[in-house]
């Protein structure tokens, strides 16, 4: 199936960077959707600092940015977003009943041949498709942050999405400029955060419990594994908040061994967010 256009809802860390990706890379139409003005404005500002940062790089050229822009539709009404939509890219935030229920009025308002994907890091993409009417083609669309810079797509087979369906959203992956790995089953966290978040958890349980400072941690991790950035400034710059979600998830989906440490619950419940709130383990309000 051909793709013209995209819809993705929401426009916050993850959606305006897909948004970004499929309009600059892929060269797709793209309507934005969030709901309200000034989330919007904020992702369209994200946007276009990310573009400007390409442009002062050499990576675009001049007037280049102006063309994706255009190419973006940032909206507020869903029916409106979806309704001409090949295919519509969830992103809202990681919460089931959100999700589903975002699922049950997109699959009202979009096309029948459209394809709906999530962006969830762990929620069941088999339990999305249950509430449209059209599961075989509902499948998971994994980016990860920051999706301009970050290579890796996972597409998620939920127990009845299609074949078809998984490979116009491999092949949309493609021209947007990603790699891709098929997670052939619907399963928690699937490949990247089941194994990513558990060592978030860790490093959060080693500071809680005192056996190493802060800067240690990540510096092990850093300089003994090879990471880009340690695993508390990742945890930050994730979001506290959304590790302990995936956390529950992958406890209650996959094995109780995976539940959460005491430090990463106490961070979350003191606002310690990380980069969304300004604080986390580190101070973000001057970066
Ligand atoms: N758009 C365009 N350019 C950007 C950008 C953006 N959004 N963000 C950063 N850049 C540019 C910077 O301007 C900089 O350019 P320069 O090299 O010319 O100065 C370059 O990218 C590198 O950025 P920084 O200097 O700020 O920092 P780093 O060198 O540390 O790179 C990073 C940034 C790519 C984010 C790197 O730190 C990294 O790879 N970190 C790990 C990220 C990661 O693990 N992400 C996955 C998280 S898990 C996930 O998303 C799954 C979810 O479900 C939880």
């Amino acid at each position: 199936m051909e793709i013209k256009r995209i819809a993705v809802l929401g426009a916050g860390l993850m959606g305006h960077g897909i948004c970004q990706v499929a309009a600059q890379n892929g060269g797709y139409e793209v309507n934005l959707r969030d709901i309200e003005q000034r989330f919007l404005d904020n992702g369209m500002a994200m946007i276009k600092r990310s573009l400007q940062k390409f442009q002062s790089k050499g990576k675009l050229a001049e007037g280049q940015a102006a063309e994706i822009l255009n190419r973006i539709h940032p909206m507020l009404d869903l029916k409106e977003t979806v309704s001409d939509a090949d295919l519509i890219v969830e992103a809202v935030p990681e919460n089931v009943e959100l999700k589903t229920a975002t699922f049950r009025e997109v699959d009202r308002f979009a096309p029948t041949h459209a394809i709906i994907a999530s962006n969830t890091s762990s929620i069941s993409i088999t339990e999305l498709g249950s509430a449209t009417n059209r599961p075989e083609k509902v499948c998971g669309m994994h980016f990860f942050n920051p999706p301009q810079l970050m290579k890796l797509v996972e597409v998620v087979k939920g127990t009845k999405s299609s074949d078809e369906t998984i490979q116009t959203v491999l092949d949309v992956a493609h021209k947007i400029g990603k790699e891709t790995v098929l997670v052939k089953k619907d399963c928690p966290g699937f490949i990247v955060n089941r194994i990513l978040v558990p060592a978030l958890n860790e490093a959060a349980a080693l500071y809680w419990e005192g056996i190493a400072d802060r800067d240690d941690i990540d510096k092990a991790i850093k300089l003994g594994l090879n990471w880009p950035m340690g695993p508390l400034m990742l945890t930050d710059y994730i979001g506290a908040d959304t590790v302990l979600a995936i956390t529950d998830v992958l406890m209650k989906g996959i094995d109780p061994k995976f539940h959460p440490s005491p430090g990463l619950k106490q961070m979350v419940k003191a606002r310690l967010l990380g980069r969304k709130t300004g604080q986390g383990y580190y101070d973000w309000t001057q970066k």
